[in-house]
């Protein structure tokens, strides 16, 4: 089971253990940190699931699409790690991986 790092608004950072093939998002949210809103349920077309990752990760996380991309054009909380949680699933590859909920837009 890869670990997740998540630290959240407040700056309290905790560690959880999440089912390989989950999204990001969905382990979030699934594990009662109920500032990340997931508004779309995941389909890419909200961006209220916009994380910060930690850069050690960013090259480890699969391509952005257009669509992600556009999306956080939109927040004025975007930073060069920035990424949708949704579009990020868990694999073996990120065990460890850690993240930061972006402020809310
Ligand atoms: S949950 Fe809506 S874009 Fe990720």
């Amino acid at each position: 089971m890869p670990r997740l790092v998540v630290t959240n608004r407040e700056g309290e950072t905790s560690e959880i253990s999440v089912d390989e093939g989950l999204t990001v998002m969905e382990a979030i949210r699934d594990n009662g940190f109920d500032e990340l809103l997931a508004l779309c349920g995941g389909c890419c077309s909200c961006a209220t699931c916009h994380v910060h990752v930690d850069p050690a990760f960013v090259d480890k996380l699969p391509k952005m699409s257009e669509d992600e991309d556009d999306l956080l054009e939109s927040s004025d909380h975007r930073e060069p790690t920035s990424r949708l949680s949704c579009q990020v699933p868990l694999t073996a590859a990120l065990d460890g991986l850690h993240i930061t909920i972006a402020p809310e837009d």
